[in-house]
């Protein structure tokens, strides 16, 4: 059946490609903040084992907001690990080490880098696709990644 939602069908294409691109890049942030659930040594273990912990399970509804955003915008999401790689910006790495400083630094970092492509988003959406909607959903998404990043940054004071 038609999604008839008042939004252009070519900017609606448009925006489901955007947003398969931001659901890449939250699966892979997905990923890695579960490699340093289970990964991490150090005394700091169970402290930061579930504080990972908390942090995936965010991802986790993340992930799964915006890949149900697309199917409202009418389009099937692409869930292949083989797609997600293609398209995300952040790269995976093996670590010699598994203690809680690095894994902070790397995950603070992506959160970061998110932020701001997700920032230039919210402006795609809003002004060049007229998908208020989109705009809106993506500037929720940022907050949440803002405030993710302060109790990431918190931990290295
Ligand atoms: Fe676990």
């Amino acid at each position: 059946m038609k999604t008839a939602i008042s939004i252009n069908p070519a900017y609606r294409e448009g925006v489901a490609n955007e947003l398969s691109k931001i659901l890449a890049d939250e699966y892979v942030r997905y990923t890695k903040t579960k490699n340093a659930h289970w990964n991490i040594e150090g005394r700091d273990f169970y402290d930061k084992h579930k504080f990972f912990e908390s942090q995936f399970g965010e991802l986790d509804a993340i992930v799964d907001s915006v890949a149900e955003r697309i199917r409202t915008l009418g389009y099937y999401v692409d869930a292949m690990l083989k797609a997600f790689l293609s398209v995300t910006q952040f790269t995976e790495q093996k670590r010699e080490k598994n203690n809680s400083a690095a894994y902070i630094k790397e995950l603070l970092a992506d959160h970061e880098t998110l932020i701001k492509s997700l920032k230039g988003n919210i402006l795609v959406f809003g002004n060049e696709y007229h998908d208020l909607g989109t705009s809106d959903f993506v500037t929720a998404l940022v907050e949440t990644h803002e405030k993710m990043a302060w109790f990431l940054r918190s931990h290295l004071m």
